[in-house]
């Protein structure tokens, strides 16, 4: 290699800081490879043996934290294949054998991400579980449902977090199919045409875990198609965590304060000793711009690229690298954010009542007695307006006081409560308690099937 030392600007290509995460996948590719060359006779045996040893090698020391990286080596890649002629001379220039740095980048690439998905939809599950946790100790908390965070209709506080589990079951969906799609074997395409030796392509998939091989060598080495897949999943997954930061940001201020965030996950102020600011979900809810970012990043970055390979693709790494960091320390954030906060139930209820949210159901109950639905709207519209001048809930109006406003209300309307507003949502995925039984029991059956 020609020490370039002193080229200005040599450092402009390198990868090793970042592709250095990479080491575990591109040892297991080129120790993959090397087995299966000497299976096809293509190196001998003991050539292949003194290759994997000294790979298995190389592997400790760097997890020892011995091995000497080398910028000027550029990438990760030519640090260990020198380091291998170091330690056994000659026949380390065999383990490139049929191969190019092409397929070899993108083997570790597709080993790493399926690795990661796996990490991620365990995260995913992890915070899945807190929310059910959470769900199932508020199975009768009434807390207020907003559209246009206006106060509408009262919900069970369950079915408001059996919500998010559905957004993240979705989630893990979209990631389990970007494993899918990440698992294919590019090794054998070598720089874009194929090997030209008889590879056992399928032997090689086999001994790396994938499921299949690429078909086109030239579409292998430059597809990136897979990084996109889980920036998107990335991306729309903390888009769902920061609607549920913005949420917990809104609920545990003193205005709303529904919810007590514990001090784990708030801090003080050094000037007002009686804040409690939401830090986690607002750095949460932040971080969710470099996630779209990094994934508009990647699609800018593939646009203009001619077959097949070009050094551009070096630049899907430090975004793709970034986006999972930033998901994954965000459900490691978040499912012990969820689990330890304190819910308010009193003034959860007592938001619910000052928000005359039984208005639906008293036209509701109009209706029933034969009023067309527009005109028991504006009985009810007057009635509520009649209630706020006199500072009082449904609940605090007497039977004449109604009365007042048609002819048609009667004792009955007494019985109109939050609770019975619950149960009349008797549909399926409705806020009825017994449908948001069933749907916590199907969510738990969704993580038992799921592993844990
Ligand atoms: N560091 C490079 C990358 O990440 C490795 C592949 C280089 N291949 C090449 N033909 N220069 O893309």
């Amino acid at each position: 290699m020609t020490d370039n030392s002193s080229h200005p600007a040599k450092s402009y290509t390198v990868s090793l800081h970042y592709d250095r995460r990479l080491y575990k996948h591109d040892v297991a590719g080129s120790i993959a490879h090397t087995k299966m060359l000497a299976r096809r006779g293509v190196i001998t045996d003991k050539d292949a043996e003194l290759i994997a040893t000294g790979l298995a090698a190389i592997r400790e020391e760097i997890e020892l934290g011995e091995f000497l990286w080398r910028d000027d080596l550029e990438d990760l890649h030519m640090n260990i294949e020198a380091r291998l002629h170091q330690k056994i001379g000659e026949a380390a220039g065999k383990v490139h054998t049929g191969r190019s740095r092409n397929d070899q980048v993108a083997t570790a690439m597709r080993l790493y991400t399926k690795e990661v998905i796996i990490k991620t939809v365990a995260s995913v599950r992890a915070l899945q579980r807190a929310l059910v946790t959470q769900a199932e100790a508020n199975l009768t908390t009434i807390v207020p449902g907003y559209t246009h965070l206006q106060r509408a209709q009262p919900v069970l506080l369950a079915h408001h977090f059996l919500a998010y589990f559905h957004m993240l079951e979705r989630d893990a969906a979209r990631f389990q199919e970007a494993h899918r799609r990440a698992d294919v074997m590019p090794l054998g395409s070598a720089a874009l045409a194929g090997a030209a030796y008889s590879l056992d392509r399928e032997w090689v998939a086999r001994e790396l875990g994938f499921s299949r091989i690429s078909e086109n060598s030239m579409d292998a080495v430059s597809d990136r198609d897979f990084v996109l897949d889980y920036q998107y999943a990335a991306a729309a997954c903390m888009m769902h965590l920061s609607r549920f930061a913005e949420e917990l940001v809104l609920w545990s201020s003193e205005e709303f304060g529904f919810v007590r965030l514990a001090d784990q996950f708030t801090t003080g102020s050094s000037i007002m000793p009686q804040k409690r600011n939401p830090d986690f979900a607002e750095l949460a809810r932040g971080k969710t711009g470099r996630v779209y970012g990094h994934l508009v990043g990647l699609l800018t970055v593939l646009k203009g690229l001619p077959l097949t390979y070009n050094r551009d693709l070096q630049e899907d790494k430090e975004g793709f690298f970034d986006t999972v960091d930033t998901l994954l320390a965000t459900l490691g954030v978040f499912a012990p954010m969820v689990g330890t906060m304190i819910v308010r139930a009193d003034r959860m209820l007592q938001a619910t009542e000052a928000g005359y949210m039984l208005a639906t159901d008293l036209a509701d109950y109009l209706v029933r007695r034969g009023v067309p639905f527009r005109k028991a709207h504006g009985v009810v519209a007057e009635l509520t307006k009649y209630a706020a001048s006199k500072g009082k809930t449904y609940k605090q109006l007497g039977l004449e006081e109604y009365k007042k406003f048609s002819p048609d209300f009667a004792a009955g309307v007494m019985d109109i409560t939050e609770e019975a507003s619950l149960a009349a949502r008797d549909v399926p995925g409705g806020t009825a308690p017994a449908r948001v039984l069933e749907q916590l029991e199907a969510a738990k059956t969704t993580l038992e099937a799921a592993g844990g």
